[in-house]
């Protein structure tokens, strides 16, 4: 089948249709094709189009795909009102139950009507909508002098209308504004420079960890007691400090995710210490930070025989008898150890801040 067209420029335009399924390229009249044999590959005919039970069939899983879509929307609005995300005393607070029955519900509802509608779609494509193929010729690109006159007229009566060119008072108030346009973004780039008071760079560089910190167990902030650890016992700990900075500031939440540390206790004749590092442990108490240095996971996997601390993300490993050396994973720098002493009452001190970044690895670091 074939036909000529003219476009809405007046150009003249062939569309032809090379082939339908159930046609052949014999079929194509050259006189009525500029392309004649356009290459096209012409594949068999489909189950669908030969046999009718198959189209049937084909015909009946895209309706039950839809029909099944149908339902699982209105299932959708009944898990919405069935359970419902409310709490059933004013006073108490949503459950997290409630709402993971009903996130669970509604996504595997909707979930499931969106696909079996997408996939209803496909196989409707694939099996029963014809699919004749089609060669398009373009007209030039260039429009034909007439039609660039009159787009030029049109412009021009565009202009005069709008008054742009009479209106002087609007037009260079707009073209001001449009000049200052770019000028707020160029402002703003003077923040990718130094900053005003700490840089981010040294806010990331310090902790509230300094000399003479008592070392205290996360969450219920009790000093540790040197004598108190036993030999291969870790325990996640904080600075005493933390726990007076204001609840929910951004102090505290900065503190947060730079200052935990873990203390560990080995046999100090297992304990491979760095040179400079000789006096940064108790008698075979350890401090390191938990926040890893690939990119930031708290990390909490010991290996009691072997002193390696594994992160759950990317699974880097760290020796904790060797200077918290990179073992394996992703991870390019040790974890950061803090130098512990122990007070005169026997309690685990830090002897300063640490002495490199917390956290992961940036920059050039
Ligand atoms: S964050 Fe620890 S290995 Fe990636």
């Amino acid at each position: 089948m074939s036909a000529k067209s003219e476009d809405m420029n007046g150009h003249s335009s062939s569309e032809i249709v090379a082939s339908d399924r159930e046609s052949t390229p014999a079929s194509t009249s050259h006189e009525a094709d500029p392309i004649a044999d356009p290459g096209l590959h012409h594949p068999p005919p489909r189950l669908t189009d030969v046999d009718p039970k198959a189209e049937r069939r084909a015909e009946r899983q895209v309706a039950g795909m839809f029909s099944l879509a149908s339902i699982l929307l209105v299932l959708s609005i009944v898990a919405y009102i069935v359970f419902e995300i409310a709490p059933d005393d004013p006073d108490d607070g949503v459950s997290v139950g409630d709402v993971q029955i009903s996130n669970f519900t509604l996504g595997i509802t909707l979930g499931l009507a969106t696909l079996l509608i997408g996939l209803g779609a496909v196989q409707w494509a694939r099996a029963l909508m014809k699919s004749p193929e089609l060669v398009h010729e373009r007209h030039e690109l260039r429009s034909d002098d007439n039609i660039r006159e009159a787009a030029l007229a049109d412009f021009e009566t565009g202009t005069e209308e709008t008054g742009f060119g009479r209106r002087k008072m609007i037009r260079n108030s707009l073209l001001g504004s449009l000049a200052l346009l770019p000028l707020p973004a160029v402002v703003l780039l003077r923040d990718l420079g130094p900053a005003n008071g700490p840089s981010p760079v040294d806010a990331k560089e310090t902790t509230i960890w300094s000399e003479g910190v008592r070392v205290v167990t996360d969450v219920t902030f009790q000093p540790i007691r040197a004598a108190d650890l036993e030999l291969g016992q870790l325990v996640n700990a904080m600075p005493e400090t933390f726990e007076d900075l204001p609840d929910h500031g951004p102090e505290r939440i900065n503190a947060r995710a730079k200052v935990p540390v873990m203390v560990i206790r080995m046999a100090p004749e297992e304990l491979h210490v760095a040179e400079g590092r000789e006096n940064w442990h108790v008698d075979g108490i350890v401090a390191y930070s938990k926040i890893c240095t690939h990119v930031g996971c708290p990390i909490s996997l010991y290996e009691r025989t072997t002193h390696h601390m594994l992160c759950p993300c990317h699974q880097s490993t760290f020796d904790l008898a060797d200077a918290g050396k990179v073992i394996f994973g992703p991870a390019t720098r040790s974890l950061p150890q803090l130098p512990l002493a122990v007070d005169g009452e026997g309690y685990l001190i830090a002897q300063s801040d640490f002495h490199e970044p917390v956290g992961p690895t940036y920059w050039e670091r």
